[in-house]
């Protein structure tokens, strides 16, 4: 703990030195990179930042407002937050496309547009921050695994896009356990710390197949009910990632009196140490069991839940 005590006090002593009076500009997901990142930044150098957070609609239910809660106006730090809220921006360029690649490819470079046009109206801009971590930059130099098999989004295209003097990447010697620490002695809430990884094209690639907003209502809202119970029954530290997913499968099924023909729900829960490799965890049943009837009922479109047991290899801890 010592440890972060100074990195947080040398990585503000640091960043002042290095920003002078300049502007810093930043793209925050309100995952715990970017959080971490986005409040060191904004204790060392309050307003002369701006971040700039994408709500591109593929976000887990309520998430948008969460990050605007915790960094807007209303928040406890001092910097400038925009959000941009491009859901329908977003839906529209993905009517119509089912290939995962395509899909990734689309929202990556969307998202890059919308950053782009938000740092235009912003001006000049001095520094980008990013929140790149010591694995990041390994990975990179390797060529990660997954890298190769799907190309992942995080916000690796935007020093192209925008004009600015240098990068700035306070985080690029520490662990994600390190991350985590720092974040804590910023005062950062628990729930945005200990965060599951969520990945950049969002639900996007939980919803097999073309996604429009009918699909994300269903997903985000079965994915709250699920881990709601998680938390209930205690399991939310024990289990690295957990998810909900809709497949594109409509069955058949009965409700009341009527056939119903909806969508089938799965569900996804891994255990994994590096994410390169993961097992299914054993969850109990009668949790599985609430979360099914609870999805049922409380979830219109969805008449089937499963449950994935599918280990990594051969199958990836996402759907696309
Ligand atoms: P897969 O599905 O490849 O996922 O087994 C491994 C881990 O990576 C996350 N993931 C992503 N993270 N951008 C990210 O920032 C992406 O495009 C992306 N795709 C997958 C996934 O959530 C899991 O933790």
């Amino acid at each position: 703990e010592w440890r972060m005590d100074s990195f947080v006090e040398n990585s503000i002593r640091e960043i002042r030195e290095k920003v002078g009076d300049g502007k810093v500009l930043c793209a925050l997901s309100g995952g715990v990179d970017s959080s971490v990142a986005a409040v060191l930044l904004s204790k060392a150098i309050g307003d002369q930042l701006t971040c700039v957070f994408v709500d591109q609609g593929l976000l887990r239910k309520n998430e948008g407002d969460e990050v605007e809660a915790v960094f807007g106006p209303e928040g406890s730090y001092d910097l400038n937050f925009i959000r941009v809220n491009a859901q329908e921006r977003f839906y529209e360029k993905l009517k119509g496309v089912e290939e995962p690649e395509a899909k990734r490819k689309i929202i990556g470079e969307e998202f890059i547009r919308v950053f782009e046009e938000e740092a235009k109206k912003i001006g000049a801009v001095d520094f980008l921050v990013q929140g790149t971590i010591y694995p990041d930059v390994v990975e990179s130099g390797l060529g990660g695994e997954s890298a190769v098999i799907k190309s992942h989004h995080n916000v690796g295209g935007l020093p192209d896009c925008v004009d600015f003097k240098e990068i700035i990447e306070p985080l690029r010697d520490l662990f994600k356990d390190e991350v985590r620490q720092a974040g804590l002695q910023l005062g950062i809430p628990e729930y945005l710390v200990f965060r599951q990884p969520f990945p950049g094209p969002g639900l996007g690639i939980r919803i097999i197949s073309e996604v429009n907003a009918e699909k994300v209502r269903i997903v985000q809202d079965a994915d709250a009910i699920y881990r709601e119970e998680i938390a209930n029954a205690g399991l939310d530290r024990d289990i690295n990632q957990y998810f909900a997913a809709l497949t594109n499968m409509r069955s058949v099924g009965v409700m009341g009196d009527e056939r119903t023909y909806d969508y089938a729900v799965a569900l996804r829960a891994v255990k994994t140490i590096d994410f390169m490799t993961a097992e299914s965890a054993e969850l109990p049943y009668e949790v599985l069991n609430k979360v099914m009837s609870r999805i049922i009922n409380e979830v219109k479109g969805v008449n089937r839940v499963f449950y994935d047991l599918t280990s990594k290899p051969p199958g990836t801890i996402e759907f696309e």
